[in-house]
């Protein structure tokens, strides 16, 4: 049952948010082997809210058909550049696209758009946008090395300003070993389409740093305390941070989620651990955000070896001692003209009680939070807060999504950093 009831609240469900809600999302799939994923992609993107039109190649028939993304996406899949429902699908399609999305994108189709070819219609879709173009490269290992494939990809990225998604490194077709040529996993390809879509923001190049997670403790070589943050806020922070265009490092207690999309990940157990991790990029960062759940105790004097119960008796006393307070501790260290974010997990008197933290902290922004409310604190998907600022404003959201609260506590930030600036 304890099994069951935590394989529940690790899902992470897809609900239309922000970047891909209401956004029109063209997806272009070239003729590999990877295509299988692409339908996945396809789904995830239309679940997330998007309005996504599929253009297959021929080559990409070979994998999938058009029945198959019309099925997940709702919409027509379309291929053909010379179709009877008028001339200009490729220019509708290409003004109307708010990112348009090439996954897989083989050797083949990266060469022709390279050079600005306009034979088939996802080819005629790029000359004809304006928007973001992200292409996911999907091949041979070897084929992906050659010379001629990587300077097409330098055009791209360069002259043309097109994202490079990957390729991962991993297992490729069957038979064919492993090595770079990969094609990234829907889930790393959905978030950066919404990287694109998001485009430039104020976090733009900045340094976000982000705690997550729990910490452990030990009390012997078997057993710990700890407590029951699994983590989804920070990581969801992290994952919105990066969208934004940051360079996200996040500090991690023990979680069972994958590492955020473009994310550094730095793995730690203990709260002194994380306090180190903490004292080392602490000082580059122009946002930090402290919502890691830090056990505030350890035991003071760990075992070396597993207790045995006969050697306990019937009660057993595990004296603790403090812990570093990581956010307080480090007060010094930040980078000047810094923001920094707290969190707050309460059980009563929650704005009083996080105000209170977020002077003696130093925070600018204040997330405070109460456990004992449904839908709230840890284990969940949803959360209800209140945004603190430093000027005695207390701004209660309602009841929503981890992601959402990471969208609305990063408006607050980039809203700080502009008035900073002036
Ligand atoms: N925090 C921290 N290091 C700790 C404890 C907390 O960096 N040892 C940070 C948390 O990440 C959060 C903020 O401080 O951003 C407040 O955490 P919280 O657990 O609510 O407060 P505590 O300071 O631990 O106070 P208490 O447990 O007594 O409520």
């Amino acid at each position: 049952m304890q099994g069951a009831r935590r394989a529940e609240t690790m899902k992470t469900p897809l609900t239309a948010r922000r970047p891909w809600r209401g956004r029109r999302v063209v997806l272009g799939v070239t003729g590999g082997i990877a295509a299988y994923k692409s339908v996945q992609l396809a789904r995830d993107l239309t679940r997330l809210g998007a309005e996504v039109d599929v253009v297959l190649t021929r080559a990409a028939r070979e994998f999938v058909t058009g029945l198959t993304f019309e099925g997940v996406t709702g919409r027509r899949a379309l291929s053909d550049l010379f179709s009877t429902d008028g001339a200009a699908l490729h220019i509708k399609l290409g003004i109307e696209a708010d990112v348009v999305c090439v996954a897989p994108a083989t050797a083949d189709f990266l060469a022709r758009a390279a050079h600005g070819r306009a034979d088939d219609l996802i080819c005629t879709t790029l000359l004809a946008t304006r928007a973001p173009v992200v292409v996911a490269p999907a091949m041979n290992d070897r084929m992906f090395s050659h010379p001629q494939v990587q300077a097409n990809l330098a055009h791209l990225r360069e002259v043309l300003g097109y994202a490079v998604a990957g390729p991962g490194v991993g297992p490729l077709a069957v038979g064919e070993g492993e090595g770079p040529g990969r094609m990234l996993e829907p889930e790393e390809l959905v978030e950066h389409v919404g990287r694109a879509l998001t485009g430039p923001t104020s976090l733009a190049g900045r340094r976000v740093v982000v705690t997550a997670g729990p910490t452990r403790e030990a009390i012997d070589p078997v057993r710990y305390v700890g407590n029951r943050s699994s983590g989804r806020m920070g990581y969801a922070l992290a994952q919105a941070a990066w969208r934004r265009g940051a360079r996200v490092t996040l500090v991690s207690g023990p979680s069972a989620l994958p590492t955020p999309t473009g994310v550094g990940r730095i793995s730690v157990e203990t709260a002194e651990d994380m306090h180190a991790a903490a004292r080392d990029v602490l000082p580059e960062a122009d946002v930090s955000v402290f919502a890691a759940a830090v056990a505030d105790f350890r035991p003071s004097a760990p075992h070396d070896e597993k207790v045995k119960r006969s050697r306990t008796g019937p009660t057993w006393g595990i004296e603790l001692v403090a812990n570093p307070d990581i956010a307080g501790d480090t007060r010094d260290l930040r980078k000047e003209g810094s923001v920094c974010v707290g969190f707050a997990l309460e059980t009563g008197d929650v704005v009083a009680n996080a105000r209170e933290k977020m002077e003696a902290k130093g925070f600018h922004l204040m997330v405070a939070n109460d456990a004992s409310e449904p839908g709230a604190g840890f284990e969940v998907e949803t959360n209800r807060v209140t945004l603190l600022d430093t000027r005695g404003g207390a701004e209660a959201l309602p009841l929503m999504s981890k992601h959402d609260v990471a969208e609305a506590v990063l408006d607050r930030v980039e809203g700080i950093l502009r008035e900073r600036e002036g």
